[in-house]
């Protein structure tokens, strides 16, 4: 995990967090921070080692073992909202605009182009699933979704996505 690590470390990602931040501070609904992408990594991650679809993740993408494939996993969940704050600031798509930062950090970090190719093409579908998703990306989408309290937030009445949420029906999914 240690090209993943120093995605982190790196002033961009920093950057991209603080700009995230600066854009929600008045927010009262979901912010897009570094424990929110903790969160969905870790979820994503639980998703494909209890649905077994991790062996077909490995498999079809040819990876070399469990470890790559965890860096892959986690470091899809902890850039998929990076570029958050452009959707605020410029109205362009979030996943979009991620997806083109995380190339940006991985190549400087020696990810290989077809490792760029899984990762951003996951970030990418993080928002809904359509034909054609990846393994990833639907696990991607559905830990998005288990990352929030939706049932105990306070804004939820007024939240456009609240009836969509698995977690508006259950205080705690597991
Ligand atoms: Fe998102
Ligand atoms: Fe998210």
């Amino acid at each position: 995990m240690d090209r993943l690590e120093k995605i982190l470390e790196d002033s961009l990602y920093q950057q991209c967090l603080y700009q995230n931040a600066r854009a929600e501070v008045n927010r009262k609904f979901c912010h897009h921070d570094f424990q929110h992408m903790v969160d969905v990594s870790r979820i994503t991650y639980i998703l494909m080692l209890e649905s077994g679809d991790i062996r077909n993740f490995i498999a079809e993408n040819g990876l070399r073992d469990l470890q790559q494939a965890k860096e892959l996993i986690y470091t899809a969940g902890m850039l998929h909202d990076i570029a958050r704050w452009k959707e605020y600031e410029e109205g362009v798509d979030h996943s979009e605009a991620g997806a083109e930062i995380a190339a940006e950090l991985m190549a400087k970090y020696g990810f290989s182009s077809q490792e760029i190719r899984i990762v951003t093409q996951a970030i990418r579908q993080h928002r809904g699933i359509d034909a054609g998703v990846t393994v990833l990306g639907e696990k991607l989408f559905r830990a998005d979704n288990l990352s929030r309290a939706c049932r105990q937030c306070p804004a939820n009445a007024e939240c456009y996505k609240y009836g969509d949420m698995e977690t508006s029906r259950r205080l705690l999914i597991y």
